[in-house]
């Protein structure tokens, strides 16, 4: 409360253009609001976050409608413009989380534009937490949101029929430093385009509350029904507004097998600062994997603390993530890795 009121003081004072940081609580410097997110794709979707955070919006609406910009993005591995499963559907997995522990998620959802917006609504009115492939494209529809055509975007055409050509079952994802990936996991990077699978974001709003959200096409070329981890809570995405928020990238069977997001937030809890608990979770990957598997695959982990401290860590070279806490401070980091 005493966070909202001198926002409010603020706000009063006609300063309209936001940078808090360096607020005070107790001794503790507080950078809110803050918004991250995976990839480049994320200084976009910060954008738009922020315009809510600096009007003293809540976090939850932050992240829904920062990562709907790359949902809607036709040139992006997350939405309907971004690579097919195998039989040349595209298939949408997403998840939303807020202050409260509410929680909501989309799986193997098609022909939806904004699987994040279905993912809120399944938390707000149902229930539930997870619907889906037909049920939780029966319930959009039901919610109002339209059926788009089922048509791939020109790049995932082209995409998938270069795929075609070998079929070969290797389904790899983010690994940017290695692009002879492409001999047997054809991305768009033979488009010059990159192979990112997901947009994870996590924010804290004026108030101090954080939420988060997470949505991806998953990987390219994946086995119809196939689902990572972003749509799954506590893996892809977990926030507890008494600790953090984290979010995951990368290849979702080893964030799973880790409940990663969670992981991240508990290692938190211990007090370890946000990229210290993101290193431990990448850690905790490799020991399971060993040296040698772990460097065919890429996972990144980002986080946020209730200080508005920020971290990420990943497996390999080639993760980055976007920061935003002010008007004029929204750049890239780049991830710190392990191999
Ligand atoms: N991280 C997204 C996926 O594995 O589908």
């Amino acid at each position: 409360m005493v966070h909202r009121r001198r926002f409010l003081q603020l706000g009063s004072l006609g300063l309209g253009s936001f940078s808090f940081t360096g607020f005070t609580a107790g001794n503790t410097a507080v950078r809110k609001p803050i918004v991250i997110s995976t990839w480049e794709t994320g200084i976009a979707a910060n954008k738009a976050a922020w315009n809510v955070l600096s009007k003293g919006g809540r976090a939850l609406d932050a992240v829904e409608q920062g990562v709907m910009v790359t949902e809607a993005s036709q040139n992006c591995c997350v939405g309907l413009g971004a690579n097919p499963d195998r039989d040349g559907f595209v298939t949408l997995d997403s998840s939303i989380m807020d202050e409260n522990a509410n929680c909501g998620s989309v799986a193997f959802l098609e022909r939806i534009k904004h699987p994040v917006s279905v993912a809120r609504r399944v938390m707000e009115k149902t229930p539930h937490v997870m619907l889906v492939g037909s049920g939780a494209q029966q319930f959009a529809v039901e919610e109002g949101f339209p059926l788009e055509p089922q048509k791939l975007s020109d790049e995932a055409e082209r995409s998938y029929k270069n795929w075609l050509k070998t079929s070969q079952y290797k389904p790899v994802i983010n690994i940017e430093n290695n692009k002879k990936q492409t001999a047997f996991a054809p991305t768009r990077f033979e488009n010059g385009e990159w192979n990112h699978d997901t947009i994870g974001m996590v924010a804290m709003d004026a108030a101090g509350n954080l939420s988060g959200s997470c949505t991806t096409s998953g990987m390219g070329f994946k086995m119809r029904g196939r689902l990572g981890d972003s749509p799954i809570i506590g893996a892809g995405l977990f926030v507890d507004n008494e600790v953090g928020a984290a979010t995951a990238t990368g290849q979702g069977e080893d964030v799973i097998r880790i409940c990663g997001s969670h992981l991240v937030v508990e290692l938190m809890r211990q007090g370890l600062s946000p990229e210290a608990a993101c290193k431990k979770a990448v850690e905790r990957i490799i020991k399971i994997k060993g040296n040698a598997k772990a460097k065919e695959i890429q996972v990144g982990f980002i986080a946020i603390n209730k200080q508005g401290e920020y971290g990420g860590y990943c497996i390999q070279k080639g993760f980055n993530f976007a920061v935003c806490y002010a008007d004029d401070k929204n750049f890239m980091v780049d991830g710190k890795f392990l191999i």
